[in-house]
Protein backbone atom coordinates (compact mmCIF):
# COMPACT_ATOMS: atom_id res chain seq x y z
CA UNK A 1 0.00 0.00 0.00
CA UNK A 2 1.03 3.18 -0.50
CA UNK A 3 1.64 4.04 3.00
CA UNK A 4 4.16 1.56 2.86
CA UNK A 5 5.56 2.83 -0.27
CA UNK A 6 6.16 6.43 0.44
CA UNK A 7 6.19 6.06 4.70
CA UNK A 8 10.10 7.21 4.41
CA UNK A 9 9.30 11.22 4.98
CA UNK A 10 11.18 12.59 8.21
CA UNK A 11 8.35 15.56 8.52
CA UNK A 12 10.47 17.28 11.39
CA UNK A 13 13.52 17.56 8.67
CA UNK A 14 10.80 18.59 6.17
CA UNK A 15 9.08 21.39 8.28
CA UNK A 16 12.87 22.37 9.48
CA UNK A 17 13.61 22.98 6.21
CA UNK A 18 10.57 24.81 4.84
CA UNK A 19 11.20 27.09 7.79
CA UNK A 20 14.52 28.35 6.80
CA UNK A 21 13.70 28.35 3.04
CA UNK A 22 11.45 30.88 3.68
CA UNK A 23 13.67 34.09 2.57
CA UNK A 24 14.89 32.50 -0.45
CA UNK A 25 11.96 30.28 -1.64
CA UNK A 26 10.18 32.83 -4.30
CA UNK A 27 13.68 33.81 -5.83
CA UNK A 28 14.03 29.75 -6.34
CA UNK A 29 10.57 28.59 -7.03
CA UNK A 30 9.75 29.35 -10.73
CA UNK A 31 8.72 25.98 -11.88
CA UNK A 32 6.28 26.06 -8.58
CA UNK A 33 4.67 29.17 -9.79
CA UNK A 34 4.15 28.05 -13.47
CA UNK A 35 2.43 24.92 -11.73
CA UNK A 36 0.73 27.03 -10.15
CA UNK A 37 -0.54 29.31 -12.95
CA UNK A 38 -1.03 26.12 -15.12
CA UNK A 39 -3.92 24.80 -12.67
CA UNK A 40 -5.46 28.42 -11.85
CA UNK A 41 -6.09 28.98 -15.99
CA UNK A 42 -7.92 25.58 -15.74
CA UNK A 43 -10.12 26.55 -13.38
CA UNK A 44 -11.04 29.56 -14.86
CA UNK A 45 -13.52 27.37 -17.55
CA UNK A 46 -15.20 25.61 -14.35
CA UNK A 47 -18.19 27.73 -13.17
CA UNK A 48 -17.99 27.33 -9.33
CA UNK A 49 -18.49 30.02 -6.45
CA UNK A 50 -16.41 28.77 -3.92
CA UNK A 51 -17.24 30.06 -0.13
CA UNK A 52 -14.60 28.40 1.83
CA UNK A 53 -11.18 27.46 -0.33
CA UNK A 54 -8.67 25.31 1.66
CA UNK A 55 -4.76 25.89 0.39
CA UNK A 56 -3.17 22.73 1.61
CA UNK A 57 0.67 23.60 1.44
CA UNK A 58 0.44 27.03 1.26
CA UNK A 59 4.14 28.20 1.09
CA UNK A 60 4.39 31.71 0.77
CA UNK A 61 1.12 32.47 -0.60
CA UNK A 62 1.64 32.74 -4.11
CA UNK A 63 -1.71 30.10 -4.80
CA UNK A 64 -3.69 32.08 -2.47
CA UNK A 65 -2.78 35.32 -4.29
CA UNK A 66 -4.19 33.81 -7.30
CA UNK A 67 -7.24 32.23 -6.09
CA UNK A 68 -8.25 35.33 -4.48
CA UNK A 69 -7.95 36.85 -7.97
CA UNK A 70 -10.15 34.37 -9.58
CA UNK A 71 -12.81 34.02 -6.61
CA UNK A 72 -12.52 37.01 -5.13
CA UNK A 73 -15.72 36.77 -2.56
CA UNK A 74 -14.00 33.31 -1.07
CA UNK A 75 -12.78 33.30 2.05
CA UNK A 76 -9.10 31.42 1.75
CA UNK A 77 -7.56 29.34 4.30
CA UNK A 78 -3.78 28.85 4.08
CA UNK A 79 -2.32 25.52 5.60
CA UNK A 80 0.88 24.53 6.03
CA UNK A 81 3.27 22.39 8.42
CA UNK A 82 5.70 25.35 8.37
CA UNK A 83 4.87 28.33 11.11
CA UNK A 84 7.14 30.49 8.89
CA UNK A 85 5.72 30.09 5.95
CA UNK A 86 2.36 30.84 7.19
CA UNK A 87 3.89 34.23 8.71
CA UNK A 88 5.74 35.23 5.77
CA UNK A 89 2.49 34.57 3.93
CA UNK A 90 0.06 36.61 6.14
CA UNK A 91 3.02 39.42 6.18
CA UNK A 92 3.26 39.68 3.02
CA UNK A 93 -1.09 40.43 2.73
CA UNK A 94 -1.35 44.27 3.37
CA UNK A 95 -4.84 44.53 2.29
CA UNK A 96 -7.01 46.13 5.18
CA UNK A 97 -9.67 43.09 4.58
CA UNK A 98 -8.46 40.46 4.12
CA UNK A 99 -10.56 36.93 3.91
CA UNK A 100 -7.64 34.84 4.77
CA UNK A 101 -7.22 32.61 7.59
CA UNK A 102 -3.93 30.69 8.50
CA UNK A 103 -3.95 27.62 10.35
CA UNK A 104 -0.98 25.27 10.81
CA UNK A 105 -1.41 21.60 10.01
CA UNK A 106 -0.44 18.74 8.16
CA UNK A 107 -1.70 17.37 5.13
CA UNK A 108 -2.34 13.89 6.49
CA UNK A 109 -4.40 15.02 9.43
CA UNK A 110 -6.60 18.35 8.41
CA UNK A 111 -7.29 20.43 11.39
CA UNK A 112 -10.39 21.32 9.55
CA UNK A 113 -14.58 19.89 10.27
CA UNK A 114 -16.01 17.34 8.18
CA UNK A 115 -17.34 18.93 5.58
CA UNK A 116 -17.00 22.45 5.76
CA UNK A 117 -14.70 23.54 2.44
CA UNK A 118 -16.06 24.28 -0.91
CA UNK A 119 -12.99 23.51 -2.73
CA UNK A 120 -9.29 22.09 -1.74
CA UNK A 121 -6.50 23.47 -3.59
CA UNK A 122 -2.73 22.09 -3.14
CA UNK A 123 0.32 22.48 -5.48
CA UNK A 124 3.57 20.53 -4.97
CA UNK A 125 2.72 19.47 -1.61
CA UNK A 126 1.49 15.96 -1.54
CA UNK A 127 4.58 14.52 -2.14
CA UNK A 128 6.22 15.57 1.19
CA UNK A 129 3.41 13.24 2.94
CA UNK A 130 3.87 9.99 4.15
CA UNK A 131 0.20 8.35 3.43
CA UNK A 132 -1.20 9.51 0.79
CA UNK A 133 -4.22 7.33 1.23
CA UNK A 134 -4.40 8.96 4.18
CA UNK A 135 -4.00 12.63 2.86
CA UNK A 136 -7.16 11.67 0.34
CA UNK A 137 -8.78 10.43 2.56
CA UNK A 138 -8.59 13.76 4.90
CA UNK A 139 -9.12 15.99 1.44
CA UNK A 140 -12.46 13.60 1.34
CA UNK A 141 -13.03 14.20 4.84
CA UNK A 142 -13.07 18.19 4.68
CA UNK A 143 -14.54 18.46 1.09
CA UNK A 144 -18.38 19.09 1.10
CA UNK A 145 -20.27 16.78 -0.88
CA UNK A 146 -19.77 17.99 -4.88
CA UNK A 147 -16.72 19.99 -3.30
CA UNK A 148 -13.85 19.97 -5.65
CA UNK A 149 -10.15 19.05 -5.18
CA UNK A 150 -7.38 19.90 -7.57
CA UNK A 151 -3.81 19.20 -6.68
CA UNK A 152 -0.64 18.78 -8.32
CA UNK A 153 2.53 16.80 -7.25
CA UNK A 154 5.64 15.25 -8.62
CA UNK A 155 5.95 11.80 -10.36
CA UNK A 156 8.98 9.38 -10.39
CA UNK A 157 10.78 10.78 -13.03
CA UNK A 158 11.38 14.11 -11.25
CA UNK A 159 15.34 14.41 -10.56
CA UNK A 160 16.44 10.97 -12.15
CA UNK A 161 18.82 12.87 -13.21
CA UNK A 162 20.42 14.18 -9.75
CA UNK A 163 19.02 10.61 -8.27
CA UNK A 164 21.41 8.39 -10.76
CA UNK A 165 24.09 10.61 -10.71
CA UNK A 166 24.59 10.41 -6.84
CA UNK A 167 23.61 6.64 -7.27
CA UNK A 168 27.15 6.30 -8.86
CA UNK A 169 28.45 7.24 -5.82
CA UNK A 170 27.10 5.51 -3.38
CA UNK A 171 23.54 3.24 -2.19
CA UNK A 172 22.26 5.90 0.21
CA UNK A 173 18.75 7.83 -1.35
CA UNK A 174 19.87 10.55 -2.04
CA UNK A 175 16.34 12.35 -3.71
CA UNK A 176 13.21 11.68 -2.43
CA UNK A 177 11.27 9.03 -4.16
CA UNK A 178 7.99 10.40 -6.16
CA UNK A 179 4.42 7.84 -6.50
CA UNK A 180 3.31 7.14 -10.00
CA UNK A 181 0.47 9.28 -11.30
CA UNK A 182 -1.90 6.07 -11.58
CA UNK A 183 -0.86 5.06 -7.61
CA UNK A 184 -1.79 8.19 -6.94
CA UNK A 185 -5.28 7.70 -8.97
CA UNK A 186 -5.88 4.41 -6.90
CA UNK A 187 -5.25 6.54 -3.85
CA UNK A 188 -7.89 8.73 -4.43
CA UNK A 189 -10.27 6.12 -5.68
CA UNK A 190 -9.95 4.00 -2.35
CA UNK A 191 -10.92 7.83 -0.67
CA UNK A 192 -14.09 8.12 -2.40
CA UNK A 193 -13.07 10.03 -5.18
CA UNK A 194 -15.71 8.70 -8.42
CA UNK A 195 -13.83 9.23 -11.16
CA UNK A 196 -10.11 11.23 -10.40
CA UNK A 197 -9.29 12.98 -13.51
CA UNK A 198 -5.22 12.80 -13.75
CA UNK A 199 -2.66 14.12 -16.24
CA UNK A 200 1.23 14.22 -16.26
CA UNK A 201 3.46 16.97 -17.75
CA UNK A 202 7.51 16.92 -17.68
CA UNK A 203 9.61 20.20 -18.04
CA UNK A 204 12.94 19.63 -18.11
CA UNK A 205 14.84 22.87 -16.62
CA UNK A 206 18.36 23.54 -17.77
CA UNK A 207 21.16 24.71 -15.50
CA UNK A 208 25.21 26.07 -16.10
CA UNK A 209 26.49 22.74 -13.59
CA UNK A 210 24.95 20.71 -10.91
CA UNK A 211 25.23 23.28 -8.33
CA UNK A 212 22.65 24.82 -9.42
CA UNK A 213 20.20 22.01 -9.62
CA UNK A 214 21.24 22.00 -5.95
CA UNK A 215 20.60 25.50 -4.84
CA UNK A 216 17.19 25.79 -6.17
CA UNK A 217 16.34 22.79 -4.37
CA UNK A 218 17.74 24.26 -1.01
CA UNK A 219 16.21 27.34 -1.94
CA UNK A 220 12.78 26.53 -2.13
CA UNK A 221 13.29 23.70 0.80
CA UNK A 222 12.95 21.01 -0.92
CA UNK A 223 16.35 18.72 1.22
CA UNK A 224 16.57 15.48 0.99
CA UNK A 225 14.38 14.32 3.76
CA UNK A 226 13.96 10.61 3.55
CA UNK A 227 14.55 8.60 6.81
CA UNK A 228 16.67 6.46 5.39
CA UNK A 229 18.97 9.40 4.10
CA UNK A 230 23.08 8.95 5.03
CA UNK A 231 23.21 11.80 7.89
CA UNK A 232 26.22 13.82 8.06
CA UNK A 233 27.94 16.30 5.19
CA UNK A 234 29.56 14.70 2.04
CA UNK A 235 33.08 15.05 1.50
CA UNK A 236 34.12 16.76 -1.64
CA UNK A 237 35.29 13.99 -3.63
CA UNK A 238 31.72 11.98 -3.23
CA UNK A 239 29.96 15.83 -4.50
CA UNK A 240 32.93 15.98 -7.20
CA UNK A 241 31.99 12.32 -8.20
CA UNK A 242 28.50 12.89 -8.48
CA UNK A 243 29.13 16.29 -10.29
CA UNK A 244 31.23 13.95 -13.06
CA UNK A 245 28.38 11.69 -13.35
CA UNK A 246 25.64 14.61 -13.60
CA UNK A 247 28.26 16.27 -16.25
CA UNK A 248 27.84 12.94 -18.86
CA UNK A 249 24.23 14.59 -19.45
CA UNK A 250 25.22 18.18 -20.58
CA UNK A 251 24.13 18.75 -24.21
CA UNK A 252 24.54 22.24 -25.50
CA UNK A 253 26.06 23.74 -22.50
CA UNK A 254 23.92 23.19 -20.27
CA UNK A 255 22.75 20.37 -17.65
CA UNK A 256 18.98 18.97 -17.68
CA UNK A 257 16.66 18.59 -14.64
CA UNK A 258 13.50 16.68 -15.09
CA UNK A 259 10.26 17.48 -13.31
CA UNK A 260 7.32 15.20 -13.87
CA UNK A 261 4.55 17.27 -12.80
CA UNK A 262 1.49 14.96 -12.01
CA UNK A 263 -1.82 17.29 -11.80
CA UNK A 264 -5.37 15.90 -10.29
CA UNK A 265 -8.68 16.54 -10.06
CA UNK A 266 -11.79 15.35 -8.66
CA UNK A 267 -15.28 16.25 -7.55
CA UNK A 268 -16.65 14.71 -4.14
CA UNK A 269 -19.21 12.34 -5.04
CA UNK A 270 -22.79 14.46 -3.82
CA UNK A 271 -23.95 11.39 -1.97
CA UNK A 272 -21.31 10.22 0.94
CA UNK A 273 -20.69 6.54 -0.66
CA UNK A 274 -17.92 5.36 -1.52
CA UNK A 275 -16.35 4.62 -4.99
CA UNK A 276 -16.84 1.06 -6.24
CA UNK A 277 -13.83 -1.48 -6.30
CA UNK A 278 -13.22 -1.93 -10.16
CA UNK A 279 -13.28 2.53 -10.67
CA UNK A 280 -11.02 3.41 -13.56
CA UNK A 281 -9.16 6.48 -13.21
CA UNK A 282 -9.10 8.64 -16.61
CA UNK A 283 -5.86 10.88 -18.18
CA UNK A 284 -6.55 13.47 -20.60
CA UNK A 285 -5.59 17.18 -20.34
CA UNK A 286 -5.61 19.59 -17.87
CA UNK A 287 -7.41 22.04 -20.01
CA UNK A 288 -10.00 19.80 -20.87
CA UNK A 289 -11.58 19.71 -16.72
CA UNK A 290 -15.37 21.08 -17.15
CA UNK A 291 -17.89 20.52 -14.57
CA UNK A 292 -19.81 17.20 -14.39
CA UNK A 293 -23.77 17.86 -14.98
C1 LIG B 1 7.12 23.09 -2.63
S1 LIG B 1 6.29 24.03 -1.42
C2 LIG B 1 4.84 24.53 -2.34
C3 LIG B 1 4.24 25.79 -1.77
C4 LIG B 1 3.09 26.37 -2.57
N1 LIG B 1 1.98 25.44 -2.67
C5 LIG B 1 3.56 26.77 -3.94
O1 LIG B 1 3.16 26.14 -4.90
O2 LIG B 1 4.33 27.73 -4.05
C6 LIG B 1 5.62 22.79 -0.36
C7 LIG B 1 4.90 23.38 0.84
O3 LIG B 1 4.21 22.33 1.50
C8 LIG B 1 4.42 22.43 2.90
N2 LIG B 1 4.27 21.06 3.43
C9 LIG B 1 5.14 20.03 3.36
N3 LIG B 1 4.62 18.95 3.92
C10 LIG B 1 3.39 19.29 4.38
C11 LIG B 1 2.37 18.59 5.07
N4 LIG B 1 2.50 17.30 5.43
N5 LIG B 1 1.24 19.26 5.39
C12 LIG B 1 1.08 20.57 5.06
N6 LIG B 1 2.03 21.28 4.39
C13 LIG B 1 3.17 20.65 4.07
C14 LIG B 1 5.81 23.01 3.03
O4 LIG B 1 6.01 23.63 4.29
C15 LIG B 1 5.84 24.00 1.87
O5 LIG B 1 5.36 25.26 2.24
Amino acid sequence: MLKEANSSIDKKRARASFDRAVATYDEHAALQRMVVDNMVESLEVIRVAPKIILDVGAGTGYCASSLEKLYPRARVVLLDLSPSMLTYASSKDTRWRSHRSYLCGDAESLPIADRSVDFLFSSLTFQWCSDLDGVFSECRRVLKPEGLLIFSSLGPDTLHELREAWSAVDLSPHVNQFIDMHDVGDAMIRAGFASPILECERTILKYGDVFGVMEDLRGIGAVNALRERRRGLFTPSKIKQMSEHYEKRRQNDKLPATYEVVYGHAWCPSRDDRAQDGSTVATFPLKEIKRRE
